[in-house]
């Protein structure tokens, strides 16, 4: 065991990540700086190879280096061997993905079947924690299947604990973070497992929150359908500006000076995207319909999300006169800035449809060239005339009818907006569809301003 104090606690123990996605890669390497020794587990070959190389699969910032450093000093291994990996672990953390499935429901096969691979081999008393986002009772299945296993296989019974230890990382700040969490979320009743749950975590200086595995469950869910709520509520009240001549930055700003309230965290826009929000909503809002509760609210906000993007873009289509032949840059495809995640992002809506009606897209995002390049071909998109991926801004612009600002990177924040407008099309219009610029100000350029709410 590797005995490093840090911020004067100790913190030793050795641990394996089952998953080596996004929430499996950003725990391992961290838990690994905290002085653990950390084994990130994956039947993924290829994945794991790379790993091993100090190769992050997905660009996430600060993650590369920390991978690296932490492997140097040996706290932090990659392997595909479940014999090698389980035996030693005094946890296991498992952040294996939970895809929707048709109905909305969480998928947990990959769970399932992880719990197949380390239930021979984990060693007794040892702590299985969930790190995937799971429905409420979930650490009560695994624990039956556990026990299942342990019989149907005639293995002698062995102490062990299920719980849940949600996470709240955003993609873009993910490392940043899980090292300064809010809170750190224990769902579990054995005071013994409690107790090295918090020594664990003891040198991140976060308060521990301590619950049951259900309500844990449950927090993460709701901490994600509100702020997925807290969207789809401020772009609502946008739309209703935008038929009453109000401003929605200025309602933000007066609303957002009562405490309760807060004016961070609802710029109005597409809607929510990503790995979490929508999946999240999803899952609850068929939970709500399977429990008999069909007037939920999530039931429609997810609703109104999944039809935002469709409905923004008609309405965007009429102030424009039309997308066909039209030239059309589309600045940002990743589903947020400092990413190069494609998941619900907003361009995987947008371009396809600026496609059919008939426009000639020129796109570019300072990260995700490559993502996007491979989610558009297996959307059956091909690169050609019609629809081009660029390397820089300037091309995307050139000539262009229409610019749609649709991610908020800093650079795309922050355009040259007086070298742009020489670069466009006569009567151009800008269309921001994440409220990052004035209406003014671009005007002044002499280019129409199409904005969300104002
Ligand atoms: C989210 C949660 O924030 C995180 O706690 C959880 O663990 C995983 O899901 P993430 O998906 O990385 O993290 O991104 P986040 O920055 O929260 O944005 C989610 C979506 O909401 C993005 O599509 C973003 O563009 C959108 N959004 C966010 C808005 O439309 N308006 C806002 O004001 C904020």
């Amino acid at each position: 065991m590797t005995n490093l104090i840090f911020l004067g606690i100790v913190s030793d123990m050795h641990i394996t990540i089952i998953g080596t996605g996004f929430v499996g890669v950003v725990s391992a390497a961290v838990f690994a700086k905290l002085g653990n020794t950390v084994t990130g587990l994956d039947i993924d070959e290829n994945r794991i190879k790379a790993l091993q190389k100090g190769k992050v699969p997905f660009y996430e910032p600060d993650l590369e280096k920390l991978l690296v450093t932490t492997q140097k000093k040996g706290n932090l291994s990659f392997t595909t061997s479940y014999e090698e990996a389980i035996p030693r672990a005094d946890i296991i953390m498992i952040a294996v993905g939970t895809p929707s499935k048709k109905s909305g429901e969480a998928d947990l096969r990959y769970l399932m079947s992880s719990i197949d691979s380390i239930t021979p081999l984990f060693k007794e008393k040892v702590i299985i924690a969930i790190k995937s986002t799971v429905p409420p009772g979930t650490c009560d299945v695994v624990e039956g299947h556990i026990h299942s296993i342990l019989k149907d296989k005639k293995i002698k019974l062995k102490k062990f604990s299920v719980v849940s230890l949600p996470e709240f990382l955003k993609e873009g700040t993910a490392v940043h973070d899980t090292l300064h969490p809010d809170r750190i979320l224990i769902g579990a009743s054995d005071p013994k497992v409690i107790a090295t749950l918090k020594k664990l975590h003891a040198p991140l200086k976060a308060p521990a929150i301590v619950m049951s595995p259900k309500s844990a469950q449950m927090s993460k869910y709701t901490a994600n359908a509100y702020l997925a709520t807290r969207i789809s509520f401020i772009n609502q009240i946008a739309d209703l500006c935008e038929k009453n001549g109000a401003n929605i930055t200025e309602v933000i700003k007066a609303i957002g000076a009562d405490t309760r309230i807060g004016e961070h965290y609802w710029y109005p826009g597409l809607g929510y995207g990503g790995s979490c929000f929508p999946k999240d909503v999803k899952e609850l809002a068929s939970y709500a319909k399977e429990v008999g509760l069909r007037d939920n609210l999530l039931i429609p906000i997810d609703k109104l999300n999944d039809e935002r993007i469709s409905k923004l873009m008609t309405r965007f289509e009429e102030r424009v006169g039309g997308w066909k032949k039209k030239k059309v840059a589309v600045l940002g495809l990743a589903f947020k800035p400092n990413t190069d995640d494609m998941r619900e992002a907003a361009s995987t809506k947008i371009v396809p449809r600026l496609i059919e009606e008939g426009a000639i897209v020129r796109a570019y995002d300072p990260m995700a060239t490559e993502s996007a390049r491979t989610w558009f071909e297996s959307a059956g998109i091909k690169e050609g005339d019609a629809f081009q991926i660029v390397s820089t801004v300037n091309r995307a612009v050139q000539d262009a009818d229409i610019v749609c600002v649709v991610v908020e990177w800093d650079e795309l924040r922050h355009l040259d907006l007086k070298k742009i407008s020489k670069l466009l099309s006569k009567k151009a219009f800008f269309i921001d569809m994440r409220s990052q610029y004035a209406r003014d100000k671009v005007e002044s350029f002499g280019v129409s301003y199409i904005g969300i709410g104002v």
